[in-house]
């Protein structure tokens, strides 16, 4: 498949399925109430801004996402509040530079809304998932992230 073919837009509430179906392929596992509660925080409420993107292949499949948060405050954009969610690109269609192309679309709508800054967690033992974003110039923050089980 060639990667100019993927048209990369703004997510809808009616791409709801494609996004559990993909994840759901991914992980091997349905989380579809968790998406239930992203998709009526993102789309429901008015205090996030439009970030999220999907990835569609020609004939308007969904093989691809990437869901952002920004804060949408009282006194405008919470500039240094954007936070990468969740990525999933359908294993039938990776490692073929969609993940890439998306990154890089959604960077672009983010510098575009005056946002310079975006962070995201990973598993420190995702080495598919560090590679990739170390792939696209994230590196480790200055702060970690503690915890206790109890
Ligand atoms: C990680 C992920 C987003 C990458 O998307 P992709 O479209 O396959 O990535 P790209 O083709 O744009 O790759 C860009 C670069 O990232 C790195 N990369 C991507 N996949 C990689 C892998 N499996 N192993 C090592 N490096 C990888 C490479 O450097 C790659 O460049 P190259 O192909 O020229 O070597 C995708 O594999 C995915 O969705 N994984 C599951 C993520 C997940 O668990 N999400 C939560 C539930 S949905």
């Amino acid at each position: 498949m060639d990667e100019s073919t993927i048209n990369i837009r703004l997510m809808k509430a009616e791409d709801f399925d494609a996004v559990v179906g993909i994840d759901e392929k991914v992980l091997k596992n349905s989380r579809a109430e968790y998406y239930e509660n992203k998709f009526e925080k993102l789309f429901k409420s008015k205090d996030f801004v439009p970030t999220s993107l999907v990835a569609e292949d020609k004939d308007g499949k969904v093989v691809g996402f990437v869901m952002g948060v920004l804060y949408m405050g009282e006194y405008g954009i919470h500039r240094e509040e954007a936070t990468l969610d969740t990525i999933g690109i359908d294993p039938d269609y990776q490692r073929m530079g969609i993940g890439k192309k998306m990154i890089n679309e959604f960077l672009d709508h983010l510098k575009s809304l005056g946002v310079n800054k975006i962070s995201t967690l990973v598993d420190w033992n995702d080495s598919k998932l560090i590679h990739f974003f170390s792939a696209n110039q994230f590196s480790p923050s200055q702060s970690i992230n503690l915890e206790r089980t109890f």
